[in-house]
């Protein structure tokens, strides 16, 4: 579980920086160019395999766990010690997995099947075609309750992320007094940091906001 979660979180980091483009002026351009870096590098295709395996293995890995948990007691607590021994986010992993699992569901019907699969809308810069994925997510943003998903599926992986990877380091034996509380505090920066980023996008989209960097060109 803390290996193929360590790798989903290195695929976030770039999931995140990639798509944070969305965030700036100029931002249709330089997301449109950087996705389709990624969608057509023949590395990043082949990680790409390894990365649904990676969410397979996880899930399958995350359900056994909890069943093995849940039938290694013959009955449930008659009395539910509740945040005294642990946080609510840690004794909920398999119901939070879950709504990421419903979220990333949606998420791949909306901007995977159609970039990958059924096509989306051409635009062109300097005489080559790009896929829109731009404009698929203006589309889809349009619409709240889309946003109150992506919101609530965002919301979900914090509170996934910051008992996840608190428990990944453990599980590796980084658990040293010298440096465990500096993995936990990058985690729970991480934890938070990220799903905020990923949340501002569909809210920016949805507004038609955009953060004007003037001629700085940030990413890729
Ligand atoms: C909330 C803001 C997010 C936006 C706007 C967004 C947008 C996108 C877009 C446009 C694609 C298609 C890329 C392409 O086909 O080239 C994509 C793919 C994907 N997204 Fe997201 N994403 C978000 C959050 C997330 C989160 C939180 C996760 C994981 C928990 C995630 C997991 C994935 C996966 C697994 C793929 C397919 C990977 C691939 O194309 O190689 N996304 N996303």
């Amino acid at each position: 579980m803390s290996l193929t979660g360590i790798f989903l979180v290195i695929f976030l980091v770039v999931h995140c920086y990639v798509n944070a483009n969305v965030l700036f002026t100029n931002g249709e351009e330089n997301f449109n160019r950087a996705a389709h870096f990624m969608g057509t590098n023949l590395l990043i295709r082949v990680t790409e395999i390894g990365l649904f395996a990676g969410f397979i293995l996880h899930i399958i890995q995350g359900y056994k766990l909890e069943w093995l948990n849940r039938s290694k007691r013959s009955s449930r607590y008659a009395v539910s010690a509740g945040n005294t021994t642990s946080k609510w986010y840690s004794r909920s992993m398999a119901l939070l997995g879950t709504l990421i699992l419903i979220f990333l569901i949606v998420h791949l019907a909306h901007f995977w099947v159609p970039s990958r699969i059924t096509g989306l809308e051409e635009v062109v810069y300097d005489g080559k075609q790009y896929h829109n994925l731009y404009l698929e997510m203006k589309n889809v943003f349009a619409e709240p309750w889309a946003v109150a998903l992506y919101l609530l599926g965002c919301f979900s992986l914090s509170w996934h992320l910051l008992h996840g990877i608190q428990s990944a380091a453990q599980t590796m034996g980084w658990t040293s007094k010298n440096y465990f509380p500096f993995i936990r505090s990058v985690g729970q920066v991480f934890s938070i940091l990220v799903p905020l980023i990923f949340a501002l996008m569909p809210i920016f989209m949805h507004f038609g906001w955009e953060i004007d960097l003037g001629s700085i060109t940030l990413l890729f």
